[in-house]
C-alpha cells in the first residue's frame, strides 16, 4: 500500500513497480494531446510561428493533425477547453457516469475539458474537485487545486477540499509526460494510475466508481487485478474520440467495495 506519511517527495507505491523502478518525479510541462491549444482565428499563426521558430517536420505535423481533428473543431464550436471533453462526454452516455447532485474528482485536470462536462452534468448541487500539476483557468462549480499529485500535501490539499463528503466518482485522465520510451513513460504513467487508485479507495463511498486513463503495456494486467479486487466490475472503454494508435484506454470500475 501507498505510505501516507510523507510530508514531501514522491509517494510510494510498491504494487506494480518495485520502489527501484519508481520513476522519477517530472516537473517539466506536459504536452497532453488533447488540450486545445489555440483557438480557430490563431490556427494559422501557430502553425506558421512552430515553423519560423524551427519546429521540427515532426511537430508541424502534430500541430497540422491536431488542428485537422474532428474533436477539436468541434471542441471549439462548442466552447470546451480540450477534445478530451469529447471523451468523457462518450463515455458518460454510455455508462451513466454524472448524475445531478454527485461529488465528483477529476485528477490531470487542465485545461478543464473533463471538469467543464462534470460541472454541467453534476449541476449546482454537485461537487468537482480538480487537480493539476499545471495551472487550469477557474471553472464555475469547479475547485481546483494546483500541484504534482505525487506529493503528499496535493493529496492532503484534495483531502481536505472534500472534508468528510463521500465521493461518487474518481476519474483520473493524467497522462506524464511522454517520451517516446516505453522503459520510461510506462512506469511513469503507472505510478500516476496508481496513486489515483489509493485515492479512490480513500475517498469512495461503496458502491462509487473509478474512471481512469491507462495505457497498455507493462504493469497493465496486474493494475486491472487490481482493480478487480477493490470492484465489484471493471470494464473497458476506447471511446471514439480516443486516437486509435493511442495506447490509452479507459478503465471503469464500478461498485466500490469499500
Ligand atoms: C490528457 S491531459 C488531461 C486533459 C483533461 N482531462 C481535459 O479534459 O482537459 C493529462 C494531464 O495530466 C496532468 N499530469 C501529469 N502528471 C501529473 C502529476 N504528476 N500531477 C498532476 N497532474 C499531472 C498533465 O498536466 C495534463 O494536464
Amino acid at each position: 500500500m501507498p505510505s501516507r506519511d510523507r510530508r514531501s517527495g514522491p509517494r510510494r507505491i510498491s504494487r506494480v513497480f518495485p520502489e527501484s523502478a519508481r520513476p522519477p518525479v517530472c516537473h517539466s510541462r506536459f504536452i497532453t494531446g488533447d488540450a486545445v491549444a489555440s483557438s480557430p482565428s490563431s490556427r494559422k499563426g501557430a502553425g506558421q510561428g512552430a515553423r519560423k521558430h524551427g519546429a521540427s517536420k515532426s511537430s508541424a505535423g502534430w500541430l497540422k493533425e491536431h488542428f485537422d481533428d474532428r474533436y477539436v473543431q468541434r471542441s471549439w464550436q462548442d466552447g470546451y477547453r480540450s477534445r478530451a471533453s469529447y471523451k468523457l462526454m462518450e463515455l458518460d452516455e454510455k455508462d451513466r457516469l454524472l448524475r445531478p447532485g454527485m461529488t465528483v474528482i477529476d485528477l490531470g485536470a487542465a485545461p478543464g475539458g473533463w471538469s467543464q462536462v462534470a460541472a454541467e452534468r453534476v449541476g449546482p448541487k454537485g461537487v468537482v474537485i480538480a487537480s493539476d500539476i499545471l495551472e487550469m483557468d477557474a471553472l464555475a462549480g469547479v475547485a481546483f487545486i494546483q500541484g504534482d499529485f505525487t506529493e503528499e500535501p496535493v493529496l492532503e490539499a484534495i483531502l481536505a477540499a472534500l472534508g468528510d463528503r463521500p465521493v461518487d466518482l474518481v476519474m483520473s485522465d493524467m497522462a506524464p509526460n511522454m517520451s517516446g520510451m516505453a522503459a520510461i513513460d510506462q512506469p511513469q504513467a503507472m505510478y500516476l494510475v496508481e496513486l489515483a487508485l489509493d485515492l479512490a479507495r480513500r475517498t469512495l463511498s461503496p458502491g462509487g466508481r473509478f474512471l481512469a486513463k491507462v495505457f497498455q503495456g507493462e504493469g497493465f494486467d496486474a493494475y486491472l487485478k487490481e482493480l478487480r479486487g477493490s470492484f465489484g466490475r471493471v470494464v473497458t472503454r476506447k471511446p471514439e474520440a480516443s486516437r486509435a494508435r493511442s495506447r490509452e484506454v479507459y478503465l471503469l470500475a464500478e461498485n466500490f467495495r469499500g
